[in-house]
């Protein structure tokens, strides 16, 4: 697929320069082109990346495979392994990085990433440089990581060789634009930019992220008793596809809204229902759009202002006019398109005007929760269902729904696998591994566990798994209890957090057993997380420096130093969301 390059409006040309630059990039991006090739010798490139789950890393590989196209000596680093006293010596780099918490940079750019903002960094005149910042607008803080690091390099005297680049969740575009603009600017003005006659990467084939395969289910079982939590063990078949996974993979899922709640918007919309563009050029029928194409789910600042400018709607009015933040998140929190449909009733010519303010259905991500040598040919995920009632309405998350409630009646769902190599078992299947995965956390591990089980790992496994209630939410119990008979599991530590009067979570078993913990990591055992980001990891990390400043007797920074020691190692690595 080919995307017209639109050059950044920032971007230092004149219109002719713009025009014919927008045209020659987007020639040569086409499937089968060449990338321009300096004359004289190879331009050295640094391509950094910084991924939590994988997207970066791979942007990071897809780069350093074009410049190798071209008259460059790339080299791909990871941020949590880079020797930051060669930054002063790049001649190029060019960063790659996601954002992630609130704000927060990927695990392994935080180092990295303190040292640059702090008064140790050096000036850096002879670094050009440009930035690809990954993230997500549906964040407050969006791009933070990518913009500090853009603007900081700048503020050492860095020279920027292209702008930065900001993507919203969708890389392929933005990629696109970037990577042309990077690899044109890395090309010297008097360079015959002569495409070399070596064969050009062939057009992706086989299953992907463009091209999701439609995978039949296998199972779809609550793994949950009677009570609030409804978590899905789903099994999906991967025959025919060639789709290969190692534990630690994601799988992207692209879900099809609900067709009630699309019938409903349609029934409250004030124009005639007619063919509208999908965002991939075709002409569908609006409500097919709004099943398969367009997102329906929650909202945020982008579409109120859009939605106000067509709507006489005296509170949008106010809202926007005001302009702030926490007014736009109370307002959006609980709320779905529908609420602006029904409450605040827009004038919109015609479908197609009403389509072209929303964002595109985007897939999700699920920790893959088996082996594939345990299961070949299968893939299978542990899927919290999202349910909950606001403003008199009951409501769904998009993805978790379509799992549970409508595989039956659809299509099968249509998947990609999502490669992390920042989520890996060690190397080394003597190593012990120290797993944290309540609720959902658990997928990743039950795949760890089934992988160490038939690969007969000798290191020992530990894991400390929590939920709710013992008699309703012990997620997979039966293979837990029996991978602790077979001495798969070494040990495994419950918190139940609603069977007594105080919450006990797994970071408060983590410190009770403080001292054990300590000695398997003395002994190099690697320490996971999975789960949720924005309390439960945060709370690990914690106790984790605890354990270390209370058992290893190390001093707050010590300890510190000892746990970014971890990441670096990759001894220390989370799947969190
Ligand atoms: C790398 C990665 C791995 C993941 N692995 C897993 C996994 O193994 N298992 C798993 O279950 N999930 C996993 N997730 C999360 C998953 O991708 C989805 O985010 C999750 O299933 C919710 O998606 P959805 O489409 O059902 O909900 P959406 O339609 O995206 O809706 C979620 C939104 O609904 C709103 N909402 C939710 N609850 C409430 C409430 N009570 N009140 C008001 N508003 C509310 C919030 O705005 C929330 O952001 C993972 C995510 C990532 C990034
Ligand atoms: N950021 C996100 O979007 C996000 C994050 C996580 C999960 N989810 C979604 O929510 C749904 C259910 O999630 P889940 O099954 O993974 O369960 P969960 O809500 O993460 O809860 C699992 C267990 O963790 C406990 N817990 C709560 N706060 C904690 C903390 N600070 N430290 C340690 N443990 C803590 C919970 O206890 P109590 O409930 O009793 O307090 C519960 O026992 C899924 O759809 C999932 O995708 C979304
Ligand atoms: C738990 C979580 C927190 C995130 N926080 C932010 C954020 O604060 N700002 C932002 O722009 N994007 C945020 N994102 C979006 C990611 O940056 C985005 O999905 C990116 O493509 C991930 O790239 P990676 O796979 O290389 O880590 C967050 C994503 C998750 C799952």
């Amino acid at each position: 697929m080919v995307f017209p390059i639109q050059l950044p409006h920032d971007a230092p040309f004149t219109p002719d320069q713009r025009a014919w630059l927008s045209d020659f990039l987007t020639q040569i991006l086409a499937p089968g082109s060449h990338v321009p090739a300096p004359s004289g010798p190879a331009v050295p490139v640094t391509v950094l990346y910084a991924s939590q789950t994988g997207t970066a890393e791979g942007l990071a590989k897809k780069l350093i495979k074009s410049l190798k196209k071209g008259n460059f000596a790339p080299e791909l680093q990871d941020m949590a392994t880079y020797d930051r006293s060669r930054l002063a010596h790049e001649k190029n780099l060019l960063i790659i990085t996601s954002t992630y918490g609130d704000g927060e940079p990927p695990d392994s750019a935080a180092d990295l990433h303190a040292w640059l903002m702090s008064d140790a960094a050096p000036r850096l005149e002879s670094l050009s440089y440009s930035v690809l910042a990954l993230g997500d607008t549906s964040y407050p803080d969006f791009c933070k990581c990518g913009i500090e690091f853009d603007t900081r390099l700048e503020s050492l005297a860095a020279v920027r060789l292209y702008p930065r680049v900001d993507v919203d969740v969708d890389p392929d575009a933005p990629y696109s634009q970037w990577s042309a603009g990077v690899i044109a600017a890395l090309c010297p003005t008097n360079s015959t930019a002569a495409p070399r006659s070596e064969p050009a990467e062939s057009e992706e084939t086989g299953y992907s992220k463009s091209n999701p395969f439609p995978a039949a289910v296998l199972e779809n079982r609550n793994l949950n008793g009677p009570g609030d939590k409804q978590t899905h063990q789903i099994a999906l078949s991967l025959a025919d596809s060639d789709l290969a996974y190692q534990v630690g993979d994601a799988l992207g899922v692209y879900p099809l809204n609900p067709a009630n709640v699309v019938d409903e918007i349609i029934a409250n919309l004030p124009f005639k229902a007619s063919e509208v563009p999908a965002p991939d050029g075709s002409e569908v029928s609006l409500r097919h759009a709004l099943i398969h194409h367009y997102d329906i789910g929650s909202l945020n600042k982008s579409i109120i202002q859009k939605w106000q400018a067509k709507s006489g709607s005296p509170f949008l009015r106010s809202l926007v006019a005001a302009d702030d933040k926490k007014a736009y998140d109370d307002f959006c929190w609980g709320r779905d398109l529908i609420d602006l449909v029904i409450d605040h009733p827009a004038d919109f010519n015609d479908a197609e005007e009403f389509v072209s303010i929303l964002k595109k259905l985007q897939p999700r991500l699920y920790s893959i929760a088996s082996s594939p040598r345990a299961h070949p040919g299968e893939v299978h995920l542990c899927v919290g269902i999202v349910r909950y009632q606001t403003f008199g309405r009951q409501r769904g998350g998009i993805c978790s729904t379509f799992l549970a409630d409508r595989l039956a009646s659809a299509q099968p769902p249509r998947v990609y696998v999502h490669s992390n190599n920042a989520f890996r078992l060690p190397t080394d299947p003597a190593t012990d591994v120290i797993m944290v995965g309540p609720g959902t956390g658990i997928a990743p591990f039950r795949a760890f566990l089934e992988d160490r089980k038939t690969t007969a790992a000798l290191g020992r496994n530990w894991l400390f798994f929590g939920n709710p209630h013992r008699a309703s939410d012990f997620l997979y119990q039966q293979e837990l209890e029996s991978f602790q008979a077979d001495g798969t599991l070494a040990r495994l530590d419950l918190a139940w957090s609603r069977d007594q009067k105080e919450k006990l979570y797994v970071q408060h078993l983590m410190l009770q057993s403080g001292a054990e913990l300590w000695a398997w990591l003395q002994q190099g055992a690697a320490f996971y997380v999975c789960g949720d980001a924005s309390r439960m990891a945060k709370d690990v990390d914690q106790a984790l420096l605890q354990i270390a400043s209370e058992h290893g007797k190390l001093s707050p920074d010590e300890a510190a130093a000892f746990i970014s020691q971890l990441k670096k190692d990759k001894r220390y690595q989370r799947d969190v969301y």
